[in-house]
């Protein structure tokens, strides 16, 4: 078995109306390298995440890098980790999904098993929970996902050319299940309504109709509930959507994502934020054998 290479990029989830079902995949990308030999793994990290997650057999990577062994019938008794990471973790921009698909894709790599994208998508779902991101990282571009029963589906669709975007992220987390937790049971018929056909309007507007962003991108289910998780993220986005730009809450937040304008337009980032102007990711996570050195 050779060593493998991956890069597998960031994701947005939501985008607004499309709550558990859109993604978009940013220029923004987690690298790993796995090389197999030895009996257990020796994990190494740097970037995000590194003094923080686990280095053993509970490194996500490694969980999925075994799930996505085990499904392929191949067993790697032990193996060598090395992410460089560049996805801030606990931010709303798929780190959690980058890093399962980034390990299932890297199983794929060591058997030499072509990658089946689709296959990726429903084993990413089952771990991560929700099949939004995982959908976006493995598929690229932006994407709409859904479940048929218990299993985690999706379809890619062209963002209309120069689609981008600017992240605004904040140096506080949300976490994914904090963020949920403040969502209620039960909505305004009247609310869904209007997110359902904001949802169908955004479709329009990401694929071909980029000057509808703003208005497509209304949300009346989540953001607004989440307000007491990230109360600066959403002034964020009242004041850039007040000036007319497209922003959203990115994922479970508590990154602010503006979407469709060429970079460098939206204002700097409030102090103490970081701000990334990125581009649209074709393609999701690529996997390559190394040549033996
Ligand atoms: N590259 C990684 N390697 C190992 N563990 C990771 C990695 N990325 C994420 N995790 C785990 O996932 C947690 C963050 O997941 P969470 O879903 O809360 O945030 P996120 O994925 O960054 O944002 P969102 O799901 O809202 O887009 C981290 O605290 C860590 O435990
Ligand atoms: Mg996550």
């Amino acid at each position: 078995m050779r060593p493998v290479r991956v890069r597998v990029p960031a994701t947005s989830a939501n985008l607004g109306p499309g709550f558990d079902a859109f993604g978009l995949a940013l220029t923004l990308y987690d690298e790993l390298t796995v090389t197999p030999g030895g009996s257990g793994v020796t994990v190494k990290v740097v970037g995000p995440g590194a003094g923080e997650v686990a280095l053993d057999e509970s490194h996500l990577v490694v969980r999925a890098i075994r799930a996505g062994l085990e499904s392929l019938g191949a067993a790697v008794p032990g193996f060598t980790l090395r992410c460089e990471n560049r996805i801030p973790h606990g931010r709303g921009l798929g780190s959690s999904s980058a890093a399962i698909v980034g390990g299932l894709a890297a199983a794929y790599g060591l058997t030499g098993t072509p990658l089946d994208r689709d296959k990726v998508v429903s084993l990413a779902h089952e771990i991560e929970g929700h099949p939004d991101n995982v959908a976006a990282s493995a598929l690229g571009g932006f994407t709409i996902a859904w479940t048929e029963g218990d299993t985690g589906r999706a379809i890619r669709l062209e963002p209309v050319a120069g689609l981008s975007a600017v992240a605004y992220i904040p140096d506080t987390r949300v976490l994914t299940k904090e963020a949920r937790g403040l969502l209620p049971s039960a909505v305004p018929h009247e609310d869904a309504a209007a997110n359902a056909g904001k949802a169908a309007l955004l479709v329009a507007a990401l694929t071909s109709r980029p000057e509808l962003l703003l208005t497509a991108t209304e949300d009346r289910l989540h953001q607004e509930y989440r307000e007491s998780a990230m109360p600066e993220s959403l002034a964020l986005v009242h004041k850039l959507r007040g000036s007319g730009l497209p922003a959203i809450v990115s994922g479970a937040g508590p990154t602010v994502l503006v979407l469709g304008y060429p970079a460098g337009s939206p204002p700097a980032a409030p102090d103490g934020w970081s701000r990334y102007e990125l581009g649209i990711d074709p393609v999701g996570v690529q996997v390559w054998s190394e040549e033996v050195r």
